[in-house]
């Protein structure tokens, strides 16, 4: 057994509410991903330059190229050595599953826990993969021992965290219509960040061992000025999410528990100088060049609304803002819609770190 823990807090963590509704297609049941009208479908490119559709979150090549590779080439793992991977804001288990087993085709001997605080998630994970450790825990304050985690790894949780800002600035005008709400909601919880989530990954992972983050990046085809607003919030997500949650045809965030569903993306220069001032080296890092994620209207509805349930006005609402989306909701968040046939999508840059916790020195 390894060194890690739980500090019980687990009973009280299961209280958070799921950041999503429950009327959704989870990632394992998503589909290959080989059309632009699945949920979570990707664009590689391939080593030779061509182009194919992958599924991000079901696909094991573009598992082992985004986590797998990275982690072999960082580390001094020795052929039956015990690791404890963690995966932070692990949700089902997918990716988890795929990276234990890539490793351990290695010769590793992976411990693999999955950790979030989403507990339905952490069920159905329990009844699929039953040789993952589920842990029910906030990124924020993880039940884990300090230096106890081998491998880190993290996919698409980053996002759901804000960036840190400076509240005492004025507010820019383009901020959206629940920025109060958001801004109540910090004021509640202690204003946990993205900065604060890096440092207490630091704080659990072993001296000398890697995290390889992954979240969805922006500002790759934002201008400078955009570049320069690091307190900005995805409208363009709060409006489906609220959309499909509130069942209303002009969704707004009407209720604090739906702040937590603001995606915040980071840039990933950014996101290498919060890892850093939480004391991690970066070995490598920023906007990943040969997968890009894809996002249509129908996309959209296939994985929220699979049974159909949607009101003819809620779907329209959301094929609407893919629409208009380029002129209306962009507001510097880097969100690139783009014309495809005949409909617009979304293209979501990834951002990748692959980060190192330093040796510790005598004196620490
Ligand atoms: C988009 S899902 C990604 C799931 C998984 N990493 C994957 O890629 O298949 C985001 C996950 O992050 C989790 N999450 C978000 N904020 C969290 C937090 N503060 N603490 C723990 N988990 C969190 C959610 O519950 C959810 O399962």
């Amino acid at each position: 057994m390894s060194e890690l823990g739980q500090s019980g807090q687990g009973q009280e963590e299961s209280k958070i509410s799921s950041y999503e509704g429950e009327q959704y297609l989870p990632y394992a049941e998503l589909g290959q991903g080989e059309d632009f009208d699945i949920f979570g479908s990707v664009v590689v490119t391939n080593e030779d330059g061509t182009k194919e559709w992958k599924s991000y979150y079901g696909n094991q090549a573009v598992t082992k190229r985004l986590f797998t590779d990275p982690i072999l080439a960082q580390a001094d793992i020795q052929e039956d050595s015990q690791v404890v991977l963690v995966d932070f804001g692990g949700g089902d288990g997918i990716m988890l599953e795929q990276v234990n087993d890539q490793l351990s085709q290695k010769g590793l001997n992976v411990e693999p826990i999955l950790l979030d605080m989403d507990e339905k998630k952490l069920e159905q994970a329990k009844q699929n993969r039953p040789n993952i450790r589920p842990i029910v825990g906030d990124l924020a304050k993880m039940p884990l021992l300090e230096n106890s985690v081998d491998i880190g790894i993290s996919r698409m949780a980053m996002q759901y965290l804000p960036r840190p800002f400076d509240r005492t600035e004025p507010l820019p005008k383009w901020l959206p219509v629940n920025y109060a709400i958001v801004r109540k909601q910090f004021e509640k919880d202690g204003y946990i960040n993205q900065y604060d989530v890096l440092k207490e990954m630091y704080r659990v992972v072993k001296p000398d061992h890697t995290l390889v983050l992954v979240w969805p990046g922006a500002y790759k085809y934002a201008t400078e000025e955009e570049k320069k607003r690091s307190d900005n919030i995805s409208f363009f997500w709060n409006r489906i999410t609220a959309a499909k949650e509130l069942s209303q045809p002009h969704g707004r965030l009407m209720d604090e528990d739906f702040v937590s569903l603001e995606r915040w993306f980071t840039a990933g220069e950014e996101m290498a100088q919060f890892a850093q001032k939480a004391g991690f080296d970066v070995e490598d890092g920023g906007e990943v060049d040969w997968i890009e994620y894809r996002i249509t209207a129908k996309s959209v509805q296939n994985r929220f609304d699979p049974k159909g349930t949607w009101s003819d006005n809620i779907r329209q609402y959301i094929e609407e803002d893919f629409e208009t989306a380029d002129s209306k909701y962009q507001r510097g968040e880097g969100l690139d819609i783009i014309k495809w046939h005949d409909k617009n999508a979304v293209r979501l840059p990834i951002s990748r770190l692959v980060l190192r916790k330093p040796k510790l020195t005598n004196n620490e």
